[in-house]
């Protein structure tokens, strides 16, 4: 039977998105928890919220902070449009995590998927990036000291770090031509490349057939309208009810003006870069802004092209064994990880006891070893006795570099207080 006019659009501008048939599998719920399409309208949603709140925003030292008051006090409906661009913005970073993790354990990253895990870090940057530049547009105290923290850990990396940090602020403190540049960027130059690598990452995932299942040998396949189509409607407007009722709530943060003379304490980065924050209390900064995040990367990059067959695209874990040690790597990142915390604050100080070594050697390499030594150790007794294959192995140390990241954010966020003291 022929469809009317405008359901034979949508049905078009559909099969732009998907195909016309998927994989049965592929539309149960618990394959992809539809984090990436949530992920796609919270940036739909993000970028309505964002042009309007355009028309009031005034992006200068004098007025930035005025035009949030006036905002959230005379317009119509100011407080809520501000609220719900806040909270898209934060939910954006968490789904779009949840998303890297689902890929990840969901052995969907090797083979024809190797490049759309690229692509999807490179997503995973902008969509930090589009958060931190979006941060500062308040001028409130929590803007101008999260900013002025993260712009100074950039100063750390050795060589280029004093320039680089100069050239994100345009000066040596954060000022109006911060604001300008983060303003620049925040609505103009990384939303377009957000779209421009949304669209090649989609067009991957229609290139590999779609998302990956758990059994490639099930071929039944269902109709994309209305099958999974009505799946998406659902968790929609489920996702707009409730960001509208959390958004009604729950207030965005608003500080006082931001003042460059009184800094709070503590001054701290936002919640996402509260890892790195953390992580410098206990590391030599060269080691913890610029070593260990420039490996880390490079190992999540390299991951997909690693050399092995036991792959079960599309498996969690890949195996039961790769549960097993998914489930021991995260414990044993919890207990470590908190264990050196809490003793670097009130036992371990290489630093006061080695006076004569280098500080490079006593805050940089020395809590390196005492970290990766016994890491390395608990890798060694869980592959010999889980007899774990290559896969298991690299989804155990991600999961100890991920879940030790977790933990830092945690304590920094919640648990330190005045002077960055634990339990202040
Ligand atoms: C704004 C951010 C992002 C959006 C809108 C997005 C969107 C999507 C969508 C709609 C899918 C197909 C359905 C699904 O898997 O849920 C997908 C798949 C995929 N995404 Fe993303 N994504 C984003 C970020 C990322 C990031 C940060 C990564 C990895 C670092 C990533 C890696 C992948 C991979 C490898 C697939 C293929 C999965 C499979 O075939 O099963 N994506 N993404």
């Amino acid at each position: 039977m022929d469809q009317p006019g405008t359901s034979k659009a949508i049905t078009k501008f559909l099969l732009h998105l998907h195909p016309p048939r998927i994989n049965a599998q592929a539309i149960k719920y618990t394959r992809t928890f539809g984090l990436g399409g949530i992920a796609a309208l919270l940036f739909v949603l993000l970028f309505i919220t964002g042009m309007l709140l355009r028309f009031i925003y005034v992006p200068s030292e004098k007025g930035a902070y005025d035009s949030i008051i006036y905002l959230q006090e005379q317009v119509l409906f100011g407080e809520l449009l501000r609220n719900m661009h806040y909270w898209s913005g934060m939910l954006l970073v968490i789904v779009s995590f949840l998303h890297v993790i689902r890929v990840f354990y969901s052995q969907s990253i090797y083979f024809e998927r190797r490049k759309n895990w690229i692509y999807g870090l490179v997503l995973m940057f902008l969509v930090i990036m589009s958060n931190f530049t979006g941060y500062l547009l308040p001028w409130d105290q929590l803007a101008y000291w999260a900013v002025t923290i993260m712009t100074n850990m950039l100063s750390y990396i050795p060589v280029i770090g004093e320039t680089l940090a100069s050239l994100v602020r345009g000066g040596t403190e954060v000022n109006e031509g911060t604001l300008l540049r983060f303003y620049h960027f925040h609505t103009g130059l990384l939303p377009l490349l957000m779209v421009f690598v949304m669209s090649i990452h989609f067009w991957l995932v229609r290139k590999a057939k779609g998302v990956t299942v758990a059994d490639a040998s099930k071929k039944e396949m269902v109709k994309t309208n209305p099958e999974l189509v009505y799946k998406e409607i659902v968790v929609a407007l489920g996702l707009i009810l409730l960001l509208i009722v959390f958004s009604m709530a729950v207030d965005a943060p608003l500080l006082d003006k931001a003042n460059p003379l009184v800094s709070p304490n503590p001054s701290k980065a936002p919640w996402y870069f509260m890892g790195f924050q953390e992580l410098l209390l206990h590391m030599h900064p060269g080691f913890g802004i610029f070593i260990v995040p420039v490996l880390v990367t490079a190992f999540l990059v390299y991951i997909p092209f690693i050399k092995d067959t036991n792959v079960n695209t599309g498996v969690w874990f890949n195996s039961a064994v790769g549960k097993k040690i998914t489930i021991w790597s995260a414990i044993y990142a919890i207990v470590f990880t908190m264990l050196i915390i809490v003793g670097t604050e009130y036992v371990l100080n290489f630093q006061q006891w080695m006076q004569d070594l280098p500080v490079l050697i006593t805050t940089g390499l020395l809590p390196i070893v005492i970290y990766v030594a016994p890491t390395y150790g608990f890798l060694l007794l869980i592959k010999n006795k889980l007899k774990a294959g290559k896969i298991e192995m690299i989804m155990a140390l991600v999961t100890i570099l991920l879940t030790g990241y977790l933990v830092m954010t945690f304590v920094g966020s919640l648990l330190r207080g005045e002077g960055m003291h634990l339990f202040a």
